[in-house]
């Protein structure tokens, strides 16, 4: 596992960076991709470097990490809303090759063949994840198995009052989710993790030097062979 720590700038152009080697490569590539404040400013880049011609996402598709329980599309606070405002609306992707989990009508019918969509578009080449102050990984919350794949889930009383900052008010925030489990995201081929702020540092001490349990489920990171953890001096803290 890399670890590479740097300022909040500095660390999400290297990530875009990463996505658009692995789109050079491969031109048809599977894109992970996660929502939450973390990766605002890869999306950012990403779209610059679509915008000036350095990329293209014609031939990609994206698989998002999760969606909560509860919330149409339309929500604004809904994850499919996040990624056509902060990223989809603004790149040469095309939509319909764009995957979010549903968290209304028949949510669990979509969620159950996710894992399959998936393996069918020939799997996720490169993953990015944030992280929760808890340790949670998507909406992995401790105490998921390691063997899980997508699924829904109830979220943690510390990820809805972390998550209500988004909200007018906390009882807005849904309390279920549907999320990929941490097999589907061990799946991936190469995984990029970013994580910035001194709430961040319990969970990135437990990734890099806690012990791989299930208790704090970023840890399975560790048994993953293409791992890149990029954080800021503050989520770094409790390591130096
Ligand atoms: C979002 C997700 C979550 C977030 C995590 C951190 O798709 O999977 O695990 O990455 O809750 O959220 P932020 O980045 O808002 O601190």
């Amino acid at each position: 596992m890399k670890v590479i720590v740097g300022n909040e700038e500095a660390i999400s152009r290297l990530i875009a960076e990463e996505f658009i080697q692995t789109i050079h490569a491969k031109p048809h590539a599977v894109l992970g991709f996660a929502t939450g404040t973390s990766p605002l400013k890869v999306y950012a880049d990403l779209i610059q470097a679509n915008q000036e011609g350095k990329v293209t996402f014609q031939g990609c598709s994206s698989f998002n990490l999760d969606e909560y329980v509860g919330l149409e599309g339309s929500h604004a606070q809904s994850y499919r809303y996040f990624m056509n405002k902060n990223l989809f609306d603004h790149i040469d992707i095309n939509k319909d090759k764009t995957h979010v989990l549903l968290g209304v009508g028949d949510y669990q019918s979509y969620m159950s063949h996710y894992d399959e969509m998936i393996e069918k578009a020939g799997g996720i080449d490169i993953q990015i994840l944030g992280i929760g102050s808890d340790g949670h990984i998507a909406f992995n919350e401790p105490g998921t198995s390691f063997d899980s794949l997508t699924h829904e889930t109830e979220l943690a009383p510390s990820t809805i009052k972390d998550n209500s900052r988004l909200f007018h008010d906390i009882s807005e925030v849904p309390t279920r989710a549907v999320t990929m489990g941490l097999k589907s995201i061990m799946n991936a081929r190469k995984i990029v993790l970013i994580a910035t702020g001194k709430n961040k540092a319990k969970a990135i001490y437990g990734l890099l030097k806690g012990p791989v349990s299930e208790a704090m489920p970023c840890s399975i990171l560790r048994n993953h062979p293409d791992v890149t953890i990029y954080v800021d001096e503050e989520a770094y803290s409790l390591i130096r």
